[in-house]
């Protein structure tokens, strides 16, 4: 039997605000490939958690949750939509109290065992560019390219400020800056799936990149 050809996959990895979501979105356009915002999928389990008012200590639950939970993303004209057991979440699922309470959900092996199951069936299916925290060290240890992003603390919470702004949340910037803060901490120390560049990753500072600068470093990446 003819063995099928390995899926081009692009891993791009870093903290909140580093850039990551809209320069993975560009790339894939650029590239023809799908666009993969594994954040997403732990945000849609969130709210599902959110609405059974699950006690977010309860592993056994949370994990029970995640094995009986439909996520599905598809990209639509504005964008990707984001569907949980069918219904399209993708207007929920960044609302400020949802991000305070992601932390609880990643932090579950049984949970990230389900979401990584998910996000490897759906980038070897076509190949695709993968955006997250884990998706170099454990999703796509064998991507083709790894990318990390990072840039300053303080330019990270002024992009999350500027964001939500523009979908009309009203929230101070000196509480955004704790939020990145407190949500970095989670990241990197949680014992599964931690926020870590991987050893072969290709480390890009994006705290005085634009956009397009990012994307263009990228593909100079991908080109050679
Ligand atoms: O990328 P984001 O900010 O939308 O992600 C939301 C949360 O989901 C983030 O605080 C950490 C978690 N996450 C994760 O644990 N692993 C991933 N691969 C992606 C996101």
């Amino acid at each position: 039997m003819e063995k099928k050809a390995k899926s081009f996959v692009i891993a791009i990895d870093g903290p909140a605000g580093s850039g990551k979501s809209t320069v993975s979105k560009a790339l894939a356009k650029k590239l023809g490939l799908l666009y993969i915002d594994t954040g997403a999928m732990y945000r849609a389990l969130t709210l599902k958690a959110m609405r059974e008012n699950a006690n977010m200590e309860d592993e056994v639950f949370l994990t029970k949750l995640a094995r009986s939970t439909k996520i599905d993303l598809k990209e639509g004209k504005k964008g990707l939509i984001v569907f949980l057991d069918g219904e399209d979440v993708t207007g929920l699922i960044r609302r400020p109290e949802l991000t305070n309470n992601v932390k609880y959900i990643a932090r579950v092996p049984g949970v990230r065992r389900e979401m990584v199951k998910l996000q490897r069936s759906i980038g070897e299916r076509e190949g695709a560019v993968l955006e997250g925290r884990d998706i170099g060290t454990v999703v796509f240890p064998d991507a083709d390219y790894k990318f990390y992003l990072d840039a300053d603390a303080e330019e990270r919470a002024n992009r999350r400020h500027k964001e939500l702004a523009e979908s009309g949340e009203k929230i101070s910037l000196e509480d955004i800056k704790k939020g990145v803060l407190i949500r970095d901490k989670s990241d990197m120390n949680r014992s599964v799936g931690a926020l870590k560049k991987a050893e072969d990753a290709i480390f890009i500072n994006t705290t005085k990149l634009s956009i397009e600068g990012v994307v263009e470093k990228l593909l100079s990446y991908i080109k050679n």
